[in-house]
């Protein structure tokens, strides 16, 4: 598999193949969904209707921000980050990788391609938030695995009002 395996930033035609890994990866353990099926649909749409723009977003308006792992020429994962020049601090954001091609090192692979970037760009630290329900054990896993350490372990709380 390993001479197959390439991170390139992303293309407008990866796009639709990024919500279908969006969909897989936060189905079940991201916050949006998670709040959905507990206090029901938020503003009338449906979850991934507010996680994706967040993705649709980076895609389109920093592609050079989103990079996406091909195996075989297929997407099987993406990763966007954000740089700060002045705090010289680099953000990892959303990164996945499809369920049927965990667990196989891609993830940290992905990760380490973007911790690359930080430091060709000149950045001093990298930071990321992940939550800690069961679902992102393997995101935090994965952090730990490359070097990051926990600072604050905060928790997201929401009121039903009516
Ligand atoms: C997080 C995610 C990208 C990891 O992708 P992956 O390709 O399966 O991860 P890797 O195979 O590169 O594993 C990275 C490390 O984490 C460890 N790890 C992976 N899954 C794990 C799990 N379920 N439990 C414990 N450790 C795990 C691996 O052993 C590996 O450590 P190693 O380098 O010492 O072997 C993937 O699980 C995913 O898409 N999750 C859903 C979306 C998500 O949570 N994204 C992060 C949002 S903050």
């Amino acid at each position: 598999m390993e001479s197959s395996i390439k991170v390139r930033t992303v293309r407008p035609e990866d796009v639709a193949r990024i919500k279908e890994l969006v969909e897989l990866s936060w189905k079940d353990q991201g916050a949006s969904h998670l709040l959905e099926k507990r206090f029901g649909m938020q503003g009338g749409k449906p979850w991934l209707e507010w996680k994706w723009p967040e993705v649709e977003q980076a895609c389109r308006e920093r592609p050079r921000q989103v990079l996406v792992t091909e195996v075989e020429g297929k997407v099987v994962g993406f990763a966007s980050y954000r740089l700060d020049p002045v705090r010289k601090v680099g953000t990892v954001g959303n990164n996945a990788v499809d369920p049927e091609y965990r667990g196989r090192g891609l993830g940290k692979r992905q990760l380490a391609h973007v911790l690359q970037i930080f430091r060709e760009e000149q950045m001093d630290f990298a930071e990321v938030t992940v939550a800690l329900n069961e679902g992102h054990t393997a995101a935090k896993a994965m952090y730990e695995k490359s070097g990051f350490e926990t600072v604050v372990d905060s928790r997201y709380m929401f009121l039903q009002l009516k």
